[in-house]
């Protein structure tokens, strides 16, 4: 079953409002056409409202980076789904590595922001991946078996298709360290194995599982000709409007990338 492709930038901690327009301007003027594949910009909080309004007659979708579970309450800094939702957000992200390794997020809390994403009709994208030192140590399939079984607890096959999987080894963020087109596609394949156990076949095989880590305009195409890799999360090669459109133009240079899905 063929997949849509779905490129996601995530800005992390740049840009302003001002930044953030200066690039959706740029952007929307210079991306071919890219009807095959979904385009997603993630901004920091407080360009979303912006990011929303610029990109509300575009077919580009907006997500935030993270967010909090409960819909209100004495939650000094956090952020409810009901404010992203208003800001004209379509998904969030969950379990980015900087989120749990930096501010501490377990796959408990991890799990309740992706129940809270659902109830909220967010479209979650749960991010995995292991360390360098888990790598080495022959752990890479049992950390994610952990991070799945976290963070998808309580999920109901029927709502299986709204999440995303973000596989992002987390020896290759920001590094320059991309994993090889194999490295990617083997843990990626053991993610939809590990799907279809836990959930069915149809179900493992309708979801979209992204790689994330260093992926650059160069490296890109190789990635996503692999067969169970159905998209990117891309960090810093997607700061730059000229690079972004570039990424996407290399999604849809791969075959049947030019025909609507
Ligand atoms: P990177 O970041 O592309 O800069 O490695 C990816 C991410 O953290 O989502």
């Amino acid at each position: 079953m063929k997949r849509r492709l779905l490129i996601a930038g995530n800005w992390k901690m740049h840009k302003t409002p001002q930044e953030t327009q200066q690039f959706i301007e740029s952007f929307l003027a210079g991306v071919k056409e890219f009807s095959s594949c979904d385009v997603l910009l993630i901004p920091s909080f407080t360009s979303l409202d912006r990011a929303g309004r610029l990109l509300s007659e575009s077919r580009v979708f907006i997500g935030a980076q993270d967010m909090h579970s409960d819909a209100s309450g004495a939650y000094t800094g956090a952020i409810s789904p009901g404010m992203l939702v208003a800001c004209g957000c379509n998904f969030v992200l969950t379990g980015h590595s900087e989120r749990r390794h930096v501010f501490g997020d377990s796959d408990d809390v991890v799990n309740r922001k992706l129940h809270a994403a659902l109830e909220n009709e967010l479209r979650p994208i749960l991010c995995v991946g292991e360390t360098l030192d888990q790598r080495q140590r022959g752990r890479t399939e049992s950390v994610l078996e952990d991070q799945l079984n976290g963070g998808l607890k309580g999920i109901d096959e029927k709502v299986l298709a709204d999440i995303v999987i973000a596989y992002e080894p987390v020896w290759a963020i920001g590094t320059g360290k991309t994993a090889t087109p194999e490295q990617a596609q083997a843990v990626i394949a053991f993610i939809r194995d590990w799907l279809e156990t836990h959930f069915s076949k149809p179900a493992a095989g309708a979801m979209r599982i992204l790689y994330g880590g260093s992926v650059t305009p160069a490296n890109v195409r190789s990635l996503l000709a692999q067969p169970d890799i159905d998209g990117a999360l891309i960090g810093g090669a997607s700061l730059d409007p000229d690079s972004f459109a570039q990424i996407i133009a290399a999604a849809m240079s791969l075959p049947g990338g030019d025909a609507p899905c």
